[in-house]
């Protein structure tokens, strides 16, 4: 293996979001534009030019890959990109995750699961069916369904709770009992100003400290040491563990071990910024040391950090095109 991807304030890169399509069934609120602008499908990377570029990531020091969206099961050819990463455990790949809504995972987890998938992270915003279709615009059913697949098969996942103040901030308490009651580790994520443009205003952030003010009405809450997981863990009543991605109100920018590539190529280094580094013309063109070359400076260049003082990023491209 060459030497880790490592960025110029001394950061290694061992996480690869993959982004699968830009499309989804779903219709977040904090997430979809009203009118999303779809990358041509012409443009999607197609699966052999994935395994050509991820296998150069591993090469590069790549240990875990995530596959995000949009929606990664909308994607038909998914098993078979799971089962070409799955080959590339021998080049140093450890790790296959991906993020879902949840909704098409019982038709599709044993398929996933035989072809190399490890675990699992499954937004949801609520376990009341009517604030769920306000946040998703979609059927709640289809995702408990899912759930339970995962159950069944044994496979490792946590929940994604996003917070949007006047949708669902009466869940917090309602999604702790259910998770809680049930084992299954959940993640209250703090709304990121990364949705439409114009649309995220601060005051609809529930941030971690208010957060915690209400878990307390209910719960004995302790933090626990802060890992390289992006979210804070805290115990409750000490037997479970809650997490809480506090993006906004406690970045984790100065750990940040996780690269993004969108489906057409562009290599993101950070979830705020401005602009990627397209990597297809040289993965149809360019020869080998010029790809990992240009990966390279790109991770190098990576800034220090988004600080949630700057506020919404404009910028054309949007969550579900990033991958969240
Ligand atoms: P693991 O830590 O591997 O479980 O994954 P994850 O939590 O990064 O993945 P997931 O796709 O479940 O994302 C959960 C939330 O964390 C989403 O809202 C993401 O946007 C956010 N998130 C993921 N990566 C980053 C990042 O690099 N920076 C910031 N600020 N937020 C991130
Ligand atoms: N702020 C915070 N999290 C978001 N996600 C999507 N959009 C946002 C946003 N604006 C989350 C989804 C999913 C993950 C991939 O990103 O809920 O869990
Ligand atoms: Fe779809 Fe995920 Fe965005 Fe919701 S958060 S609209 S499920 S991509």
């Amino acid at each position: 293996r060459r030497p880790a991807l490592v960025d110029q304030h001394g950061r290694a890169k061992h996480k690869l979001r993959l982004s699968l399509t830009d499309r989804c069934n779903f219709r977040c609120r904090y997430c979809m534009p009203e009118e999303p602008r779809w990358i041509p499908k012409q443009q999607f990377l197609t699966r052999l030019e994935l395994r050509s570029l991820v296998a150069e990531f591993v090469r590069l020091g790549i240990r875990n890959i995530r596959l995000t969206g949009g929606e990664p099961l909308l994607r038909p050819d998914l098993a078979g990109i799971v089962a070409d990463l799955n080959a590339l455990r021998p080049l140093g790949l450890e790790r296959i995750s991906m993020t879902t809504n949840g909704s098409r995972l019982a038709e599709a987890l044993p398929e996933l699961r035989r072809a190399g998938l490890d675990d699992l992270n499954i937004s949801l915003d609520s376990v009341d069916p009517q604030r769920f279709r306000d946040m998703t615009g979609a059927e709640l059913s289809p995702v408990m369904a899912g759930i339970d697949t995962a159950l069944a098969l044994g496979i490792p996942f946590k929940l994604n709770s996003v917070l949007v103040r006047g949708h669902n901030e009466q869940d917090i308490l309602p999604l702790t009992a259910w998770s809680k009651e049930r084992g299954m580790p959940l993640r209250f994520i703090e709304y990121m100003p990364l949705d439409a443009p114009g649309r995220w205003q601060a005051d609809a952030v529930i941030g971690e400290p208010e957060l915690l003010e209400t878990l307390r009405t209910r719960y004995r809450v302790e933090r626990l040491p802060r890992s390289e997981d992006p979210a804070t863990l805290y115990t409750l009543d000490g037997d479970y563990r809650l997490g809480v991605i506090s993006t906004i109100s406690n970045p984790f920018c100065s750990s940040c071990d996780r690269l993004r590539l969108t489906v057409r190529g562009e290599l993101y280094t950070c979830l705020f910024a401005r602009q990627g580094t397209p990597l297809a013309p040289l993965l149809r063109e360019g020869s080998p040391t010029e790809l990992s070359s240009r990966i390279a400076s790109a991770v190098w260049n990576k800034e220090a950090g988004y600080a949630a003082h700057r506020g919404p990023v404009e910028r054309p491209i949007t969550m579900h095109t990033l991958g969240g």
